[in-house]
Formats: C-alpha cells, structure tokens, sequence
C-alpha cells in the first residue's frame, strides 16, 4: 500500500445484501448473502469520521446511526441508485451480492401453477462496477469483491484487471451467511494480503484503514 493517508472525511458509497430478482409480484431468484460484510463496512467507515451512504438490498441487518440508506430490490434498482450517487462519492465499495441473471420476462401477476414443467428465461444484469470503473474520476476509488471457490487469487486478480478496480477482496463462500471471514486483498500496485480468520467488524476496519491509505 502507498504509504499516503487520505486526509480527512471520505464520503463512502457501500452496496450490501443479495439482490432479489422477481420472477412475479410474490417471487424472486436471490442469493444467501446475509449484508454483513456491506452493513459492517459502513459501520466501520462512520466509526473512522467518514460520511456514508448505503445502498441496501433486502437484510435483517439493523441500519448503522448515522448512514444515509437507500433501500432497494433488484439489481437495476440498485444500478440505478449507484449511478445517482456515485460523482458525489470518493470510494465506491461494491459488497453487495448483485445478481449476474435476472428474469427476461416477469409475470405483472402472481404465477398459477400447471402440472407441467416450468422453464425461467434469465437475461444477464448490467455489470454495476464495470459501469462505475468506466465513470470514475482519477481521485475516486472502486473496490470490488470476489467470491471464488477455486483458484481464488488468479481469478480475483482477472476481476481486478477486466473491471479496472482500485481494490479487490477476495473470499470464499464459507463467508457467506458468517460472521467471520478471511479475505486476500489486492490493489494495482501492491502484493496480495491475506487477512487473517476474524469478525466481519474487524474485517472491515482494517479494510476501510486500508483504503484511506490508498
Ligand atoms: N457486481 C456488480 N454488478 C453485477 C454483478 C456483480 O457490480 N451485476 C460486483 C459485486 O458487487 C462484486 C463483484 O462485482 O463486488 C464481483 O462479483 P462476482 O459475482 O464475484 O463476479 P462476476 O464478475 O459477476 O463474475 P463470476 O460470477 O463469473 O465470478
């Protein structure tokens, strides 16, 4: 890491939680992601002076004092809000599960169900870290995460090079749904990190002291 601390307040832009993508008014293709990670960042980024604005997607995470939070659904929803609120942010930080697939054609009325199979069409969602690396200005930060279960450190390191991050965090799905984690984290000009096993709180500390070292 550069050596240089950021002075000051930095306002954050953090996403969490799993998108819900509807298949009708009453059902949805969603992920296990509890929001922790996301909620503990931002809880960590208040904690260190900084401003915050969180942009949810469903949790039973109780919102942190103190963050502007902007409730949403699905992943255009929360594309939408990312790019209403990304020129005013100084750090982007993308933890939140975003659905890669959502569906084609959603049913305006509740499904009736039939004795036959159903097949669901899924379209793929817009790439919302791709889109901010595209926006940014040079003094703005985007951090990525990766979940891999295999070849983590290659595979991180590709996301962080095809999405032009700032930073990436690597974990495994063992993370997901805990309260503890281990992640690798790498930026451009720096070697991987690894973390050691602790409280998503800790986690997150060290990565937002990290970031203000950018
Ligand atoms: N992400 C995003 N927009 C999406 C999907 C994911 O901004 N439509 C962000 C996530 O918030 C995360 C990062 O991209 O910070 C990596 O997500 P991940 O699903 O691991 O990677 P993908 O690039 O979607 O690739 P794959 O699922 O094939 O590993």
């Amino acid at each position: 890491m550069h050596s240089k601390k950021r002075p000051g307040s930095l306002r954050f832009l953090i996403t969490a939680g799993g998108t819900r993508e509807y298949i009708d008014p009453v059902r949805f293709i969603s992920n296990a992601s509890s929001g922790r990670t996301g909620f503990a960042l931002a809880r960590a980024a208040l904690k260190a002076g900084h401003k915050v604005t969180l942009v949810t997607a469903p949790t039973a995470q109780r919102p942190p004092n103190g963050a502007r939070i902007v409730k949403v659904k699905t992943a255009a929803e929360m594309f939408e809000a990312v790019k209403a609120h990304f020129n005013k942010c100084d750090c982007l930080i993308m933890a939140a599960a975003v659905a890669d697939y959502t569906v084609a054609k959603p049913s305006r009325t509740k499904f009736k169900k039939t004795n036959k199979s159903l097949t669901i069409e899924l379209k793929p969602t817009s790439d919302i870290l791709k889109w901010a690396s595209r926006h940014k200005t040079r003094s703005q930060v985007v951090v990525g995460f990766a979940l891999e279960d295999q070849a983590i450190r290659e595979r991180a390191e590709k996301k962080l090079k095809d999405k032009n991050l700032d930073m990436i965090i690597a974990n495994s799905p063992a993370a997901i749904g805990s309260d503890k984690s281990t992640v690798q984290i790498k930026t451009p000009h720096t070697k991987w990190l690894k973390l050691p096993l602790a409280s998503k709180t800790i986690i997150a500390r060290q990565i937002i002291s990290l970031i203000e070292s950018i």
